[in-house]
C-alpha cells in the first residue's frame, strides 16, 4: 500500500474514500439485499477506480429500523449482510488489491432491540439502570422538556416499566447512550477494539456531535420568534431554537469519547478515525475544530458541501472557504458531495446551477474533480462515478426510509438515493440481485449508466475518473502537502493554487464550460 509521492502524509490525510452502501450494493443470495459477499465481489470494480479506501455503512446486527443505524450489537452481523467469514474474505480481498477498509461505528445511540437497552429499561436499579438517559416525567406527565428528535416527534419516549422517559435524538427506537457513564464509554472501546482486531483500516464515527452524557439539568429550549411552521422536517424543528438540549455540541463527555478512541486507535498501525459532525453554520466548522484538537479524532466529515437543495458557484465557494480557512494545512477534513442521506449531487446540483441534462454528465466529472482536488480527504458515495441521479418516483408504498415515511409526501426522504446500484443493462434487476423483487425499486433510468457497461466505455465518467486519481498521484501538490490558497474567479468558476514545495498547481473549475483545467505554475 506504499504511495512514493505521499510518504510525507499519513495515507488518511489525501485519501479518496470510496462509500459503498452495503444494502444496495450487490446481492449474492437472492434475497433483494445486497450482502458483504456481494461487495466482495465487486471490489475489483472499486479499485480499478484508483481509490484509496472503501466505507462500508452498517451492516452490524439490527433491526433495520433504520437502517443498520440502529444497531442491535455492534460485534455481530446482521444474517442478511453474511457472516464473519464473509467479512474477513472482504477484508483480505480489499487488502490485496491495495485498499484500506473503514466500517461505520454509531457511538451516540443503539437500537432499543440493543441488550443493554433491554436490561436498562427493566428498572430504575438493574446494572445497566444508568446506560441511557431516564428522566421523571414532569408533575403533570408530560415529557421532561420540548426537545425534538431529528426525524420528527419528541425526542422522548415513556417507558412503562420504569415509569420514566428516555431521550432520543433520531427514531424512538434508537435511544441515547448515556456516555457520561465510564462503563458506556469502555463499552464503546471494546467495540472499537474488536473491529481493529479483525483488521479494519478506520471508523466513521456516526452522529458524534450527538453524543451525549451531560445534558441535565434538564431545561425547555426557548421558543424561535422568527419561526413558521411547514410541511418539511427543517420547517419544524426550528420551532425551539436548540439551545439546550441533546444535540448542544460541547458536552464534556463527547470529547472524553473522542480522547478514548484516539488513545484505542494509537496502539494499532496507521489507523483512521473520521467523524461525522454536523452542525448550524459556523458551530459545524467550531465543532470539528474541537474534535480534532491534539489527541482527539484525526478528522471530521464535512458537512458545507452536502447542502440538501444544492449550492450555487457562490455558495461552494463560501463552503470551501469555510472549512479550508479553519483547515489549512491540515488533512483533519473530508469533503463530501453526495451520501446515503442527501439528494445525489448528480440531481440537486444539476437543479441548483441550471445545467441541461444534456451536460449532467460533464457536470457530474466537474464536481468530482473539485471535491478531489481540495485539502484533506475526500468521500464519494457509490454510483457518483456512474453520473447516477436520484429516483423521483417511488411510491409511498415502497418507501423505506422512516424519516420520508414520516414526512411524505412533502418530503421524499432518503429512500432517492438508496436504490441498487446497476451492474449491466441486460441482467435482471440491472445484476443486483436475481431475486424477483429488491428491497427498493431498480432505477430503470440508471440501467444506461451500468457500472461493468461503464467501465467497457472508455468515455464514461468511471474512466475518466479513474484517470483523474492516477494523474493526481503524481502531482506534489495534490499529495505532499494539504495547503491550498485563497478562492477566486468569476462568478461561474472556482480557483486555486495548491502548493507544496515541489509544485504550484493552479486549479481553475469552470461551470460554463463544465471543464476542470491545472497549471503548474
Ligand atoms: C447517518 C444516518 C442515520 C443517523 C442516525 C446519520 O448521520 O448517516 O443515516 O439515520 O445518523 O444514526
Amino acid at each position: 500500500m506504499s504511495n512514493d509521492v505521499s510518504k510525507d502524509l499519513k495515507w488518511w490525510e489525501t485519501a479518496t474514500i470510496y462509500q459503498v452502501y452495503p444494502r444496495s450494493y450487490q446481492d449474492s443470495n437472492d434475497d433483494g439485499i445486497g450482502d458483504l459477499k456481494g461487495i466482495t465481489s465487486r471490489l475489483e470494480y472499486i479499485a480499478g477506480l484508483g481509490v484509496d479506501a472503501v466505507w462500508i455503512s452498517p451492516f452490524f446486527k439490527s433491526p433495520q429500523k433504520d437502517f443498520g443505524y440502529d444497531v442491535a450489537d455492534y460485534c455481530d452481523i446482521n444474517p442478511e449482510y453474511g457472516t464473519f467469514a464473509d467479512f474477513d474474505a472482504l477484508i483480505a480481498k480489499a487488502h490485496a488489491l491495495g485498499l484500506r477498509l473503514m466500517i461505520d461505528i454509531v457511538p451516540a445511540h443503539c437500537s432499543d432491540q440493543h441488550v443493554w437497552f433491554q436490561e436498562s429499561r427493566q428498572s430504575r436499579d438493574n446494572p445497566k439502570a444508568d446506560w441511557f438517559h431516564w428522566v421523571d416525567p414532569k408533575p403533570d406527565g408530560s415529557a421532561p422538556t420540548n426537545w425534538l428528535s431529528f426525524f420528527g416527534g419528541r425526542a422522548w419516549s415513556w417507558e412503562p416499566r420504569r415509569q420514566q422517559y428516555y431521550l432520543h435524538n433520531f427514531l424512538p427506537s434508537q435511544p441515547n447512550l448515556n456516555h457520561a457513564n465510564e462503563a458506556v464509554r469502555e463499552a464503546m472501546m471494546d467495540v472499537a477494539r474488536f473491529w481493529f482486531d479483525r483488521g479494519v483500516d478506520g471508523f466513521r464515527l456516526d452522529a458524534v456531535h450527538t453524543i451525549n452524557g451531560d445534558c441535565a439539568p434538564f431545561e425547555d429550549n426557548p421558543v424561535n420568534p422568527d419561526f413558521e411552521v411547514g410541511p418539511l422536517p427543517q420547517d419544524q424543528q426550528p420551532f425551539f431554537r436548540q439551545l439546550h438540549d441533546a444535540a448542544q455540541l460541547n458536552q464534556p463527555s463527547i470529547q472524553k469519547f473522542s480522547e478514548a478512541i484516539r488513545q484505542v486507535a494509537d496502539t494499532y498501525d496507521d489507523r483512521f478515525l473520521m467523524g461525522e459532525v454536523d452542525g448550524d453554520n459556523d458551530d459545524a466548522v467550531k465543532v470539528s475544530q474541537t474534535f480534532t484538537q491534539a489527541g482527539r479524532l484525526h478528522a471530521t466529515y464535512n458537512f458545507d458541501l452536502l447542502e440538501w437543495d444544492g449550492l450555487t458557484v457562490d455558495g461552494m465557494k463560501q463552503a470551501i472557504s469555510h472549512a479550508v480557512d479553519a483547515f489549512n494545512g491540515t488533512g483533519r477534513l473530508s469533503f463530501a458531495f453526495s451520501n446515503h442521506d442527501v439528494p445525489r449531487s448528480a440531481t440537486r446540483q444539476l437543479a441548483r446551477l441550471s445545467v441541461s441534462e444534456a451536460d449532467q454528465q460533464a457536470l457530474q466529472l466537474l464536481l468530482l474533480k473539485l471535491e478531489i482536488s481540495l485539502i484533506g480527504s475526500t468521500c464519494i458515495y457509490q454510483g457518483e462515478e456512474l453520473a447516477l441521479q436520484d429516483i423521483d418516483d417511488i411510491p409511498l408504498d415502497r418507501m423505506q426510509d422512516p424519516w420520508g415515511i414520516e414526512f411524505a409526501p412533502a418530503f421524499a426522504g432518503r429512500d432517492t438515493c438508496r436504490t441498487p446500484m446497476v451492474w449491466e443493462k441486460a441482467q435482471p434487476n440491472g445484476g443486483f440481485s436475481n431475486a424477483n423483487d429488491t428491497w427498493l425499486p431498480v432505477a430503470e433510468r440508471h440501467l444506461e449508466r451500468a457500472a461493468l457497461d461503464e467501465v467497457k466505455r472508455p468515455e464514461s465518467i468511471y474512466n475518466k475518473l479513474a484517470e483523474f486519481l492516477r494523474w493526481r498521484k503524481s502531482q506534489p501538490a495534490m499529495m505532499q502537502a494539504n495547503q491550498m490558497g485563497p478562492i477566486s474567479g468569476g462568478p461561474r468558476e472556482i480557483i486555486f493554487e495548491r502548493i507544496s514545495e515541489a509544485q504550484t498547481l493552479r486549479c481553475c473549475f469552470d461551470f460554463d464550460t463544465l471543464t476542470a483545467s491545472f497549471e503548474e505554475i
